[in-house]
């Protein structure tokens, strides 16, 4: 390295960091966790080049043929070490009421002493033999009014250089927060320390894992795993979980949500953010292709999992992506699901367990309809679709199902202009949708604003390969935040009708807030409604909505459109399977209703009176 990371633990900062809290902290987490040095991120392309030579080296990266993938790598992690890991992550406030009944929680002072404290704390001693990794990175458009500072201390190089693809990250972070800016610490190790002599492991991680979050001093303390949301630490736990109690704190909203920008032929641009939870096609509708039916229409990603909405200066809310890269799950990404995420693929990319072709490519279930004769599995093993069968006799996945791509958002050709724009993209509407293969329509739009805080908060979705556990299984998960909630869920409905309420006496004009499902199933168990690309012509209707253009029809839920107030043009689909999609059964309606219930009896501490009240109004309208 250009400034080799061989000084004494604690050492001292480079010349031109001036914060004395900062280097202050590096010390204290660098005695704690002894590392063996402790380098500075200055986000250069020469460094980022640096570290992937050295993790190729270490057996962590390969390097992907460069004339199928150029400067692209890919990584194996250990097959413990492959998902979120839900059941470990404690939101530790002060009060057990403040993380709520959707959050692990644990005293703080405990924690501690597991953490840092106590005669064994995990992070004593865990760095041992390894470089600690200063990342300072910029949450949204360095210096915007709506961005956040956070500083990660890391031992993992993975997790350096994936920083640097996923956030603004390095030097001019550190020179934007001077001598006493505020930034948000984040502290990951691996939990692996080394003794001398000891050979590394391609992928370090410790059985043991903790995702922690304090809420009262913001800060976030990651250990034993070196996978994405786990480690990344800028995402998931500071984006989201920190920076819900932000928004709550200081009157804005973060939200698990893509945003897009839409652009009509006449040149009128309409914004609008979507929240789905993990695995739902998220990055898929945030680079949507309109069909060949739609001509003239464009759409360009902001974002494609985080936002962040505040009032800008005309009072509406704007929103930008905190983030400046994808960490996208592979399997399914092809060039008909979405062939802008194919293309921001083409280079520069780093893939973790996807498989590995003879030719020294990648190659992930749905990436072909036929696999390739051979492969490399993401454990390593020699895979052909001949061969490669688990016990059941059913065919092992190449890739691993929670398979991912990191890549910056710059390789996306359907980048909107906007994406870094330090004020944000107004919003025009909001969508909340789940995997739900019966009983919630296609698209239904609230009626009002408390409607719509009601949609998102009893939304219900079918797990996936993001979440570890069974797959398939209805859960709630209220604004797709059930994992990323920093704080009490009911408060968050609260906040979300005080935002709405606070805009509406200003007189300005709210986003409209809509229901939406892509995955209603028929009776042969497949999908009726054919998403990706079509899925624009629910976005026309909704735009034809916010323009008081479009018709639609009250049903109990709220506003969907008739089979006549959607676009066909291009797509072959009958009256017959649009009932299907649209259809409001009265039976599985009234047992969804229970269920809205259950949820709302466990939450029902702080739960907003707005929101049974509106419940009892749509049981009523069902019942009429
Ligand atoms: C993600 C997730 O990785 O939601 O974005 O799990
Ligand atoms: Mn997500």
């Amino acid at each position: 390295m250009n400034q080799p990371p061989s000084r004494a633990p604690g050492a001292n900062a480079p010349a031109h960091v001036k914060h004395a809290r900062l280097v202050a902290w590096v010390d204290e987490i660098a005695r704690l966790t002894e590392a063996a040095d402790v380098y500075w991120c200055d986000g250069s392309q020469q460094e980022y080049d640096r570290l992937c030579a050295r993790l190729v080296e270490a057996g962590t990266f390969r390097r992907l043929n460069p004339l199928k993938r150029p400067d692209s790598y890919l990584a194996l992690s250990d097959p413990s070490d492959v998902a979120r890991v839900e059941d470990r992550t404690f939101i530790c406030s002060e009060r057990q009421e403040d993380a709520g009944p959707t959050n692990n929680w644990v005293a703080p002072a405990e924690m501690r002493a597991t953490l840092q404290t106590g005669p064994d704390a995990l992070f004593k001693g865990c760095m041992r033999g390894r470089t600690l990794y200063v990342i300072p990175f910029s949450m949204g458009p360095l210096g915007s009014h709506i961005s956040h500072i956070g500083v990660e201390l890391s031992d993992s190089p993975y997790v350096a250089v994936s920083m640097r693809k996923m956030t603004r990250m390095g030097r001019p972070v550190l020179d934007l927060l001077g001598s006493d800016g505020f930034f948000v610490p984040c502290v990951h190790s691996v939990g692996a320390p080394l003794q001398p002599g000891q050979t590394d492991v391609p992928w370090p991680c410790n059985p043991t894992k903790y995702i922690v979050h304090y809420p009262e001093t913001q800060e976030i303390w990651s250990y034993g795993s070196g996978y994405g949301g786990n480690a990344l630490l800028g995402k998931k736990c500071f984006a989201l979980r920190i920076a819900s109690i932000m928004g709550r704190d200081q009157g804005w909203l973060a939200e698990h949500m893509l945003i897009l920008g839409v652009t009509s032929p006449a040149g009128k641009k309409y914004h609008v953010a979507a929240a789905f939870p993990s695995a739902c096609g998220k990055t898929n509708f945030a680079m949507l292709v309109p069909p060949a039916g739609i001509p003239g229409w464009k759409v360009t990603t902001i974002g494609d999992d985080i936002a962040w909405i505040k009032p800008g200066k005309d009072g509406r809310l704007h929103a930008i992506n905190p983030e400046a890269g994808y960490f996208g799950v592979a399997p399914g990404t092809n060039y008909r699901t979405n062939p802008n995420c194919m293309d921001s693929l083409r280079r520069d990319v780093i893939f973790t367990n996807v498989a590995l072709t003879d030719d020294g490519d990648v190659w992930w279930e749905g990436m072909t309809e036929q696999p390739p004769a051979h492969l490399i599995d993401w454990q390593g093993r020699d895979w052909t679709p001949e061969t490669a069968r688990g016990a059941d006799g059913k065919l092992r996945p190449a890739a691993h199902p929670n398979s991912r791509f990191t890549v910056a958002s710059t390789n996306n050709p359907a980048l909107d202009a906007d994406w870094d724009n330090p004020e944000g993209v107004a919003i025009d509407a909001f969508m909340f949708g789940g995997r739900r293969s019966t009983t919630v329509p296609l698209v239904t739009e609230a009626r009002n604003w408390v409607e719509g805080v009601y949609m998102a908060a009893t939304m219900g979705s079918e797990t996936t390969a993001a979440q570890a556990g069974a797959t398939g299984i209805v859960r709630r998960d209220p604004f797709a935040m059930l994992p990323f909630m920093g704080y009490n869920m009911a408060d968050h409905f609260q906040h979300w009708l005080n935002m709405g309420a606070r805009l509406q006496a200003a007189g300005t004009p709210l986003p409209r807030i809509y229901c939406v499902n892509w995955f209603r199933k028929g009776a042969d168990g497949k999908f009726v409604w054919p998403g990706y690309g079509e899925n624009m012509r629910v976005l026309l209707w909704m735009l034809g909505r916010v323009e008081g253009k479009a018709g639609g029809h009250d049903n109990a839920f709220g506003i969907s459109p008739r089979y006549e107030d959607l676009e066909w043009n291009g797509l072959a689909f009958s009256r017959e399977q649009f009932a299907q999609v649209i259809g409001m059964d009265h039976a599985d309606w009234q047992q969804e209703l229970a269920l809205h219930g259950e949820l709302f009896q466990k939450l029902a501490f702080h739960l907003p009176p707005d929101l049974t009240r509106t419940r009892e109004r749509i049981a009523a309208k069902l019942a009429a």
